[in-house]
């Protein structure tokens, strides 16, 4: 099932620059050739102010636009139409954030707006001229290494990504300070999705060799600094955490997913709810759901059960309790909430476990799973 043995690829073209205090170079690695720079923030700005701040210092003309929420077609395209020919796209903030960023730096090369139909989109492959500077405040999505933008796109009910090779970030800079400032629950949800990603790249049915090197260490790294973040933080927790979203990055763009992501993205879409939350509340689930139907002895049912047992060395379960429950106790007293508080509804679960089933990420789950199975992971989860 893993093709240790098969031809695989690496793709990793983003220039990455890591750890705490590293935004301070930035001014010097957009250098004097950045003569327009476009800032792309978050509605109050507060996490990227200490960006702004080193660019505006360094003497950089400096442009801004806000991002409040996940990115929007009506979104993407107000903010394209501002657009003054930037030579610089520097994305600060969330995953919200950068996959603007992404979108604007991509389709302000290519010339073009977004259509309802990202069909009618010509391939963004164009090597740009406007560069692309991703600047991740959460340590969740892995965005700043990815080759997609997740644009909510109202009229049909759907996060749809677009993707192509002028989305991936010429230049990463992961600095575990600027994560620091983030609330609570955005933490919480952030660093959730950044465990769910490196797990779900481990047990993907693609896996490589190269993505399993790197996801291996990191399992138990980045459920220790989750916990950590949030009970007791420190340095070398949020130093841990954002190591974990930048590696889950790089993994999932060579790896895929699974189950959890795809049913994470139907559910963002039809309840509105947010990515992490929800990809916290279906990790379990679908460990467990993946276990019951890989087979015995298998590659699948090994890695599986690695997981596991990583988990439950992190978050110990009560003696004699079912394994992974005391990950989700933890979870629980921790406010996260369950699928129903999402919105789900019990009468709608056949349908959306068709559509998660269907999903792009699902196709890599660890193991082909029948609609029933997702609808279980569902029902579960709520
Ligand atoms: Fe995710």
């Amino acid at each position: 099932m893993f093709p240790a043995a098969q031809p695989f690829g690496i793709s990793c073209p983003t220039s990455i620059h890591f750890g705490t205090g590293r935004a301070r170079d930035l001014p010097a690695l957009v250098g004097q050739e950045a003569t327009r720079i476009l800032l792309v923030q978050g509605g109050s700005g507060l996490a990227a102010q200490p960006v702004l701040a080193a660019l505006r210092g360094a003497g950089h003309d400096v442009s801004i636009i806000s991002c409040p929420g996940e990115p929007d077609l009506d979104g993407v395209n107000a903010a394209l139409s501002k657009m003054d020919g930037p030579t610089h796209v520097i994305a600060c903030g969330g995953g919200a954030v950068l996959d603007m960023g992404k979108a604007l730096a991509a389709l302000g090369e290519h010339g073009v707006d977004l259509p309802e139909d990202f069909d009618r989109l010509p391939p963004l492959t164009a090597r740009r001229t406007i560069r692309l500077i991703a600047v991740p405040t959460t340590a969740g999505t892995g965005a700043e290494v990815t080759a997609n933008a997740v644009i909510d796109v109202p009229s049909k009910r759907a996060k749809i990504s677009i993707r192509g090779p002028a989305l991936v970030p010429d230049i990463a800079v992961v600095d575990p300070a600027l994560a620091q400032s983030a609330p609570a629950a955005v933490t919480l949800a952030s660093g959730l999705d950044a465990v769910t990603q490196v797990i779900e790249s481990y047990t993907s049915s693609a896996a490589t060799p190269f993505t399993s090197a790197l996801c291996r260490p990191v399992i138990p790294l980045g459920l220790r600094a989750l916990r950590c973040v949030t009970d007791a933080p420190d340095d070398a927790a949020w130093s841990d955490m954002c190591w974990t979203s930048l590696s889950s990055g790089i993994a999932l763009a060579n790896s895929g997913l699974g189950a959890a992501h795809g049913l994470a993205s139907i559910l963002g879409a039809q309840l509105g709810a947010a990515h992490g939350a929800l990809c916290g509340r279906l990790l379990l689930p679908t460990l467990r759901t993946n276990r019951a139907h890989a087979v015995t002895g298998s590659e699948a049912r090994t890695r599986i059960d690695h997981c596991i047992s990583e988990i439950e060395a992190a978050f110990p379960s009560s003696p004699g309790a079912e394994p992974l429950s005391g990950f989700g106790t933890w979870m629980n007293g921790k406010g996260l909430p369950g699928l129903s508080a999402l919105g789900l509804k019990g009468d709608r679960i056949t349908e959306l476990a068709d559509l998660g089933r269907a999903a792009s990420s699902s196709r890599k789950n660890a193991v082909d799973l029948p609609s029933t199975a997702y609808a279980k992971i569902l029902q579960d989860a709520l």
